[in-house]
């Protein structure tokens, strides 16, 4: 069996200058089709609040959705690791009840690790996590659980005083344990600094090609969604239409009675046949 994914991979991949991949799951089905493509890592986003459930934000996900959907992740993957998000709330209120709700995610989801957003203002609760033994991904620039602090979803670290504060938060958690740090819609170069200052890596979404590893949201690089892309994704397939099509030839199949063929379906034998009329 091939080499798990883990945190010390992570941690190798830095020293060694190798690239990490990671994308966002939700499922079981999705989640064996990119372990067995040989993802690095599967996030199970609260984005899945968006994506999955049709929220505007993040907010509303729970920590029994995130639990629900990581637990499918995980049974779908024989190398990738799997990092569960701390929603919203689950994480704020007190070290005690971020450490119980980090292990949640640990016991009843099977993740292997969990990310939060925030740096210095959550500091506290992320070294509660690490001590309790649990692997924490940091999660820094444009953290959409704090949409609404920053008045809608904006690139961060523009002004020296933004950059300042993401380049000194980045220290403060990696002082506080965690084993990568994901940097979301941050201008190029500052998630460059940001990246040679780091001994662990750095997980970029909008955030330029000088990071340790990339993240995408699934849906979005798979193209599924045709009204809306935002500027950072790259879609690697069209597959809204691949599905759109497919499923409009299905229904003109059906009324047309042109599907099910013979080949699609069963028979019986002729004696038994006939003492059923
Ligand atoms: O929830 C999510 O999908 C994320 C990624 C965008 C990094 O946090």
């Amino acid at each position: 069996m091939e080499k798990k994914f883990t945190v010390s991979s992570f941690h190798e991949a830095k020293m060694a200058g190798d690239k990490i991949s990671m994308l966002t799951a939700y499922d079981y089905s999705t989640a064996k089709l990119l372990d067995d493509a040989g993802i690095d890592c599967l996030l199970v986003g609260d984005s899945l609040g968006m994506v999955m459930l049709g929220y505007e934000d993040t907010l509303q996900v729970t920590m029994d959705d995130i639990i629900h959907h990581t637990r499918a992740v995980a049974r779908g993957v024989k190398r990738a690791m799997v990092v569960a998000d701390m929603p919203f709330l689950s994480y704020h209120i007190s070290a005690e009840e971020s450490v119980r709700n980090a292990g949640r995610l640990i016991q009843e989801g099977k993740a292997h690790a969990v990310k939060l957003e925030g740096g210095r203002d959550v500091i506290d609760k992320v070294s509660a996590i690490v001590k309790a033994q649990i692997p924490v991904m940091g999660h820094l620039g444009l953290t959409p659980q704090s949409v609404n602090m920053f008045g809608g979803f904006k690139v961060q670290g523009k002004s020296e005083e933004q950059a300042r504060k993401i380049i000194e938060d980045a220290l403060l958690l990696q002082e506080a344990g965690v084993f990568a740090i994901v940097l979301e819609c941050v201008p190029e170069k500052l998630a460059k600094i940001i990246t040679e200052k780091l001994q662990i890596p750095t997980i970029g979404i909008g955030a330029g090609k000088f990071c340790d590893g990339q993240v995408l949201v699934i849906q979005d690089m798979l193209g599924m969604y045709s009204d809306f892309k935002p500027k950072f994704v790259k879609q690697y397939a069209g597959l809204s239409h691949v599905i759109k099509d497919a499923v409009k030839t299905y229904a003109k199949e059906v009324q047309e009675a042109q599907f099910p063929g013979n080949e699609h379906t069963f028979t019986i034998n002729q004696e038994v046949l006939e003492k059923l009329y």
